[in-house]
C-alpha cells in the first residue's frame, strides 16, 4: 500500500516553504511585494490596465479575487462587480486590502491558503488570479484549477496570469526582488503546460452534466513587453462551458499529472529543439514577394496580422519578425497550436523587437472575436492555411481589416478536389481584385533548401514535409478586401 501519511506530509512541508517564501514580504505591504520588483511603482498602473482592460463586462457579478495581496485588482473591480471576495493567504497583505477596499462597501476579505478555499458550486462569475499558480504545485494547479471550474457558474470567466518560462524580470534581473542566495521554490512553466491543462479538466456536476474549461485567448502582458523586454509575461482569459459529446473524456488525477509534469513539458522540449534557433523561414522569398507584388504599402504605423495554424508542418509559416524588420510596421502574430506558440515567445525574448506580438487562439475564428472585441483594424492579412483550416472564418475575418487591406495567403492543396474548393471559397469570399498563383515550383525548391538546415531530429509534435517528394500543391493568394 502506497504511504498516504508521507505524501501528505511532504505536500505540507511544500506549503510551508510557499508560505514562508512569502512570509519574507509580509512586512512589505505595497507594489514591490506585488510585484517583486524594487521599481514597481514605475509600471504598476499599466501592468493593471493590461489586465483590467481585457476582462468581461463585471456589471452585476460576482467575483473572487484568489492570491489578492494588498488588492491592487480587487479595488477596480469592486467599482463595477456586485461583490468582491478578496483572499490571501498572508495576514498583513490583507489587512493592508481591507484598509483600501474595505470603504467599497462590496468587498469581503478572507485569509487562508488558495489550496484549502472552500466556495458553493457554480456561485461566482469569474475567478481571478493574477500570479498565483507559479506558487503552487503541479498536482495543486490540477486541483485549484479543478474547483475553479466548480466553483464558476455556466459561461462564468476564469483569469490566469503567469511568469512562463523565467522570471518577470527576466534574465537581467532588474529591480529583482529574488534574493540571489535564497531558494526561490516559484515553478515557472511553459504556457503550453497551461494551456494544455485548461483544455483537459472536467467537471461532472450533481444533475451529470460535464463542465469543461474553454480557454478563450493567450496573450503577453504588454507593460512587461515594454518595459522590459518580456514576452513570457502571458495571460489567459477562459470560459466554463458544458463538455460536448466529443468532449466527455475525463482525466484522473493521475492521469493529469503525468501529462502536467512530465509529457507536454517533453514535448515542449522536443519543439523547441527544432525551432528555437531558425531565424529564416522556407516560405520568406514567396511571402515577401507576394507582399511587395500586392502594394501592401506597409510602414511604420501600419499593423499586419498574421495567421499561422501549422497543420500541415511546423515549418508552414509566416515569419512575423521578417516582416516587422523588413517593413518597420508592426505584426500581430497568431499562432494556434501551444507549443508554437511557447517557441514564439521565446524567439520574441531573443529578437526584442516590441513591434511583434503573438496571441494563441484556437481558431482564427478566436482570432477574429479577439480583435473585433477591440475595435482593431489591419491594414494586411498575411496566413499560411488560411482557406484550408478556417474557410468559414473568412467573412468575419473583414470585421478586423481596414477598407482596402491586402490579403496575402499561400495554400497547399493535396488533391484536384481541393484546388477546387479553394477556387469556390475565393470567389464566395468576396474578396476584390484576387490573383492566384501557382507556386508550387518555388515552394518545393525553398523546401529542399530549408531542409538541408534542418539537422534536429523529427518530432510529433513538428512534423515536416519533403519538398522533393511530397505531392502538395502550393497557390498564393493575393487580394483586396
Ligand atoms: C506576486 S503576488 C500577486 C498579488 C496580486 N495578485 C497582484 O497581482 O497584485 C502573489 C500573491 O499570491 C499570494 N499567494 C501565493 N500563494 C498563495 C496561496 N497558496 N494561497 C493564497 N495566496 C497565495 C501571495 O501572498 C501574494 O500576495
Amino acid at each position: 500500500m502506497p504511504d498516504v501519511s508521507a505524501s501528505v506530509m511532504c505536500r505540507g512541508n511544500e506549503r510551508d516553504v510557499f508560505k514562508s517564501f512569502w512570509n519574507k514580504y509580509s512586512g512589505i505591504t505595497d507594489n514591490r511585494s506585488m510585484m517583486l520588483n524594487q521599481n514597481a511603482d514605475e509600471f504598476e498602473q499599466s501592468d493593471r490596465m493590461d489586465i483590467l482592460s481585457s476582462l468581461p463586462d463585471l456589471r452585476g457579478k460576482d467575483v473572487v479575487d484568489i492570491g489578492a495581496g494588498i488588492g491592487r485588482f480587487t479595488t477596480s473591480m469592486a467599482q463595477t462587480a456586485r461583490h468582491v471576495l478578496s483572499t490571501d493567504f498572508i495576514e498583513s497583505f490583507i489587512a493592508k486590502n481591507r484598509e483600501r477596499n474595505e470603504k467599497l462597501g462590496n468587498v469581503s476579505f478572507q485569509v487562508g491558503d488558495a489550496v484549502n478555499l472552500k466556495l458553493e458550486e457554480e456561485s461566482v462569475d469569474m475567478v481571478f488570479t493574477n500570479w498565483l499558480m507559479m506558487y503552487l504545485q503541479d498536482e495543486e494547479v490540477i486541483q485549484f484549477l479543478t474547483n475553479a471550474l466548480r466553483w464558476l457558474r455556466p459561461d462564468g470567466y476564469l483569469h490566469l496570469r503567469e511568469s512562463c518560462s523565467e522570471p518577470s524580470t527576466t534574465k537581467n534581473k532588474t529591480g529583482s526582488m529574488h534574493k540571489a542566495m535564497e531558494p526561490n521554490p516559484t515553478s515557472y512553466r511553459f504556457s503550453s503546460q497551461y494551456i494544455n491543462l485548461l483544455k483537459t479538466l472536467r467537471h461532472r456536476d450533481g444533475n451529470n452534466k460535464l463542465w469543461r474549461l474553454d480557454p478563450l485567448w493567450a496573450c503577453s502582458v504588454p507593460t512587461y513587453v515594454n518595459h522590459s523586454g518580456n514576452w513570457r509575461q502571458v495571460h489567459w482569459l477562459v470560459r466554463k462551458v458544458e463538455a460536448t459529446d466529443d468532449e466527455q473524456v475525463v482525466p484522473s488525477l493521475e492521469n493529469c499529472m503525468q501529462l502536467f509534469s512530465d509529457t507536454w513539458r517533453q514535448k515542449q522540449f522536443g519543439v523547441d529543439k527544432v525551432t528555437d534557433d531558425k531565424k529564416l523561414s522556407w516560405t520568406d522569398r514567396i511571402l515577401s514577394r507576394a507582399i511587395d507584388n500586392a502594394n501592401c504599402n506597409l510602414s511604420m504605423g501600419s499593423t499586419v496580422i498574421t495567421f499561422n495554424p501549422r497543420h500541415l508542418a511546423y515549418h508552414v509559416e509566416v515569419n512575423a519578425h521578417l516582416i516587422s524588420e523588413k517593413y518597420s510596421c508592426n505584426v500581430w502574430a497568431v499562432e494556434t497550436k501551444p507549443y508554437y506558440y511557447r517557441t514564439s515567445l521565446t524567439k520574441a525574448n531573443s529578437s526584442k523587437d516590441t513591434r511583434v506580438r503573438f496571441t494563441w487562439t484556437e481558431t482564427l475564428l478566436r482570432a477574429v472575436d479577439y480583435w473585433n472585441g477591440r475595435n482593431a483594424h489591419f491594414h494586411a492579412f498575411v496566413g499560411c492555411e488560411t482557406f484550408a483550416n478556417a474557410p468559414d472564418a473568412f467573412h468575419s475575418l473583414k470585421k478586423i481589416l481596414k477598407a482596402d487591406a491586402r490579403v496575402i495567403l499561400l495554400e497547399p492543396v493535396s488533391s484536384v478536389e481541393d484546388e477546387e474548393r479553394l477556387r469556390q471559397a475565393i470567389a464566395a469570399s468576396g474578396l476584390k481584385n484576387v490573383v492566384l498563383l501557382d507556386v508550387t515550383t518555388d515552394a518545393n525548391a525553398a523546401i529542399v533548401e530549408y531542409e538541408a538546415s534542418v539537422t534536429e531530429p523529427i518530432v510529433e509534435e513538428a512534423p515536416v514535409i519533403k519538398g522533393s517528394t511530397n505531392e502538395t500543391r502550393w497557390f498564393l493568394v493575393q487580394a483586396v478586401v
